[in-house]
């Protein structure tokens, strides 16, 4: 008998296709989230889930989820899991790193330049019929190459991001929980820096931590005042990373110059002080989102997921101690 399993999110043809080849898959294409009483309910039978990082996988709703073995995120992040619960219980936990490194950085880049370009409001100032003629002081922005970029978190995405910078004439600054090895630093032309170097050299500092309760608010409004008053600032990585009500302050009263952001504290509520902003580029949680990333992506986790079933070690296990834990069924 295939094991049982749920898909909580809409996701693409091709993966269900290649689920049902292993599974008896129960699937929620209606893409509404699932209210956490419906997972519950849901997984009470599941073998697997392939979830996304708008479902919640706690210690209560794993306690009910009696016969889970796999927790497959279609996402990189995972902190919508609790991955110390999952071990305890038993039950692989597994992510989709790699395959929306190169998306996630060029989404990083164009917020950069849009930002840095004013593209957002040009663009509703273009729509809105105001454009009466080419003026020489008209949308003065900043420039984007030979300035000084500063990414905290040089993980895999981190990474990416840096190495586009070569094409800008950058100077690139970075800051890690780990130095980087001497020959990466030095393919990345990425000089270390203590975090708050960074924020007090670069012109664009970029965000690709993690979130976690160590990152949580890893900037605040004083590291905002260390930036310069002409700096830029990008979150693409995880809401929470930035208190986001400081950084309202900030563009408001101009200790920053503008910020590009795809992620919130409260997603989907913003914060609505970003609302009335003009200095701020605004994105729906959407770094990884291309045709080609998204498809990889769901792949991903759903093979995740099946190895995960079959016995076999994931690709992309997050916690290998989980199968000491493991036992079957657990009642
Ligand atoms: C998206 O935010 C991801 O973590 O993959």
């Amino acid at each position: 008998m295939k094991p049982k399993i749920l898909v909580t999110r809409e996701v693409f043809d091709e993966t269900l296709a290649y689920l049902a080849q292993a599974c008896e898959v129960e699937s929620n294409q209606n893409d509404a989230a699932l209210t956490p009483e419906a997972l519950r309910q849901r997984l009470r039978d599941k073998r697997g889930v392939m979830c996304c990082l708008t479902d919640r996988i706690d210690a209560a709703l794993l306690a009910e989820a009696q016969q889970l073995k796999v927790v497959a995120n279609i996402a990189v992040g995972y902190n919508n899991i609790d991955v110390a619960a999952c071990t305890a219980r038993g039950v692989m936990a597994t992510n989709t790193p790699g395959v929306l490194d190169d998306s996630t950085a060029d989404l990083a880049w164009a917020l950069m330049l849009a930002a840095a370009r004013r593209l957002t409001e040009v663009e509703s100032y273009i729509r809105g019929g105001e454009w009466t003629g080419w003026r020489l002081k008209q949308w003065l922005g900043v420039d984007v190459h030979h300035a000084t970029l500063g990414i905290v978190g040089m993980g895999r995405i981190g990474q990416v991001i840096a190495r586009r910078a070569a094409g800008f004439d950058m100077r690139v600054v970075y800051h890690n929980r780990n130095r980087l090895a001497p020959d990466i630093e030095q393919r990345l032309n990425a000089a270390y820096v203590t975090k708050d170097e960074l924020l007090r050299q670069s012109d664009f500092v970029v965000l690709q931590v993690p979130y976690s309760p160590e990152t949580h608010h890893l900037i605040g409004a004083a590291d905002l005042k260390r930036m310069k008053p002409t700096a830029i600032l990008v979150n693409s990585t995880r809401g929470g990373v930035v208190d986001d009500a400081a950084l309202v302050d900030a563009l408001k009263a101009g200790t920053i110059r503008a910020a590009g952001l795809d992620v919130f504290e409260n997603e989907p509520r913003l914060h609505p002080g970003f609302l009335g902003l003009r200095n701020v580029v605004l994105a729906p949680h959407v770094g990884s989102s291309t045709e080609a990333t998204r498809r990889a992506m769901a792949m991903t986790a759903a093979k995740n997921l099946v190895a995960a079933l079959a016995g076999a070690t994931p690709p992309n296990l997050l916690n290998p101690e989980s199968r000491a834990t493991s036992h079957e069924p657990r009642t």
